[in-house]
């Protein structure tokens, strides 16, 4: 038995540098410049022809990050750092309505008690984020009656909600994890892309917006738009990545450019980092949408190398676009004289994938404890169990799928990707329902198992139903012990 727990031990321990090495290695390949963007300085000059302020309706904006832990640090830091810049644009506090877990500033963890930052040199963004919707009230539902400003479909929080009318302008700013046709959420269930789009028709139908633009950085995030965006919405949508890639932390211990050396968990994310710093350097009230979305997609791109890094994509009106960014972030009179060097890289940066993110905290806070200590002992049983339920998840899914469709046809059914303009899933009720059957067997998915809803969705697609599904789960995990991962403990995905 001791022998055998310690091979298990040792062979988890070797995947582990493996995979560090590697992701170490890939890190540092692209070579960095690390050189300074010649600012795109406008003078004082008019601005939006026609347009004038006072007709302008007000300016909404709503902020989610969607993970909670200081190993997900990145996503809080992202949406603290997007508020102050509207802030800055002129926005008002009463006008942002911010989702996020709140368990960063003060987090045991965090070198800079009650402090926030997004970029190695970068001030505080904490201060004054608006405690909106925190802790175990940042849901999936809470953001739909947000959206739809229905105040008494609202559970806790401050009550805030896009109380808009029809001349209106909405942001919307989400980061986080994702996979295939889901975007997490701290606590669960999942958003589930068909919801958010029910729910964006439904703020259409009620004439209480005039345009809207939508911002997501997750993994597969494309794929929450991709074949059920509808472009008759009057909105406008960029994702970090398109439906079947990751996206990418940036700043990250070990990387270049690297956080303060205190640091153990990544600042921020690329496709995020890309739209706000673009947002810092420009006069808003000259740039265009689709200049926004050109400059962020060569430098989510890692400047159209894509070793690491990943396809930035539109959804929705696309005629939006060529408006002004101003309408939608508002305007800093400060970047009107810019100065030319505006200290922002616009060169390659090392990342991580968002599934990777996690082990690198944990590895780096391994690296950091004291020889011998118990928290180094606690920290790699943490890494252990992490990544024995990662490869559960995956060899589960692998022979579920198995017993299903056949050994021959398994993995290029359940791996199947649609051609562009087609939904992940035809039937989004089936896919709930498969991804309940499969955490009751088989324990919760979590945020790495996200990255499997294609193979739900593709189980559902080859018209598999309910009662085959459960009983392939169940004899697949039947001796399972899930332990932490057991549904009872986070509750159902879906
Ligand atoms: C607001 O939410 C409540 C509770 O979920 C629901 O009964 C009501 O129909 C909603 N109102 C509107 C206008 O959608
Ligand atoms: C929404 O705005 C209207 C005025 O436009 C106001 O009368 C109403 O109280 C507001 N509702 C909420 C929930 O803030
Ligand atoms: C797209 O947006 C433009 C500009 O607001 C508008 O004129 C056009 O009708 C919209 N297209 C659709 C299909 O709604
Ligand atoms: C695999 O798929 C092919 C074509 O889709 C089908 O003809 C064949 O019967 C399948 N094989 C098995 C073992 O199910």
């Amino acid at each position: 038995m001791e022998t055998h727990r310690f091979n298990l031990f040792f062979n988890y321990a070797v995947f582990l540098v493996v995979t560090l090495y590697f992701l170490c290695l890939q890190g540092g390949l692209a070579s960095r410049f690390n050189q300074f963007e010649p600012g795109i300085l406008m003078p004082t000059e008019e601005v939006e022809p026609g347009i004038d302020d006072d007709q302008l309706g007000t300016r909404w904006a709503v902020l989610v990050a969607g993970s909670m832990g200081y190993g997900n640090y990145r996503h809080q830091a992202d949406v603290c750092h997007a508020y102050q810049l509207l802030r800055k644009g002129g926005l008002k506090e009463e006008n942002i309505i911010v989702f996020m877990y709140d368990d960063i500033a003060k987090n045991e963890m965090n070198p800079r008690p009650g402090v926030i930052i997004n970029h190695p040199q970068g001030e505080d963004v904490y201060a004054g984020v608006p405690k909106d919707y925190t802790g175990e009230h940042v849901t999936a539902k809470n953001l739909y009656a947000v959206l739809l400003g229905n105040t008494s479909a609202v559970k806790g929080g401050s009550g805030k909600v896009v109380n808009s009318t029809a001349n209106d302008r909405i942001f919307l700013y989400y980061s986080d994890h994702g996979g295939p046709g889901v975007l997490g959420m701290p606590n669960l269930p999942f958003l589930y892309a068909m919801d958010f789009i029910e729910v964006l028709k439904k703020k259409h139908a009620a004439g209480s917006y005039k345009e809207m633009i939508i911002y997501v950085e997750a993994c597969e995030s494309g794929s929450i738009f991709e074949g059920i965006m509808p472009k008759d919405l009057n909105i406008y949508v960029t994702t970090a990545s398109n439906a079947q890639e990751n996206s990418y932390g940036t700043y990250c211990p070990g990387m270049d450019p690297p956080p303060p050396p205190e640091f153990l968990t990544c600042l921020g994310d690329l496709y995020s980092v890309a739209w706000m710093e673009d947002s810092e350097s420009h006069n808003l009230k000259k740039e265009t949408l689709d200049q926004q979305y050109k400059t962020v997609k060569a430098r989510t791109s890692n400047y159209n190398t894509y070793q690491t890094g990943s396809h930035v994509m539109e959804y929705g009106n696309e005629s939006i676009k060529a408006e002004r960014v101003y309408l939608y972030q508002g305007f800093d009179p400060a970047s009107v004289n810019f100065p030319p060097n505006n200290g922002h890289i616009s060169a390659p940066m090392d990342v991580v994938n968002q599934r990777d993110a996690e082990l690198l905290f944990m590895w780096e806070m391994y690296k950091r404890s004291e020889d011998g200590s118990d928290k180094k002992t606690q920290t790699l049983q943490q890494i252990t169990e992490t990544i024995k339920h990662r490869r559960h998840l995956d060899s589960s899914i692998e022979l579920i799928g198995t017993l299903l469709f056949g050994l021959k046809n398994s993995s290029s059914i359940l791996q199947s990707v649609r051609g562009p303009g087609l939904p992940l899933v035809d039937d989004w009720n089936c896919l709930k329902s498969m991804v309940r059957v499969f955490e009751t067997h088989c324990g919760s998915l979590t945020q790495y198992g996200m990255k499997h809803m294609r193979a739900f969705a593709n189980i559902c697609n080859a018209g598999i139903s309910r009662v085959p599904m459960e009983e392939a789960s169940a004899a697949v995990c039947k001796v399972l012990d899930a332990g932490q991962w057991h549904p009872s403990k986070q509750g159902y995905s879906a």
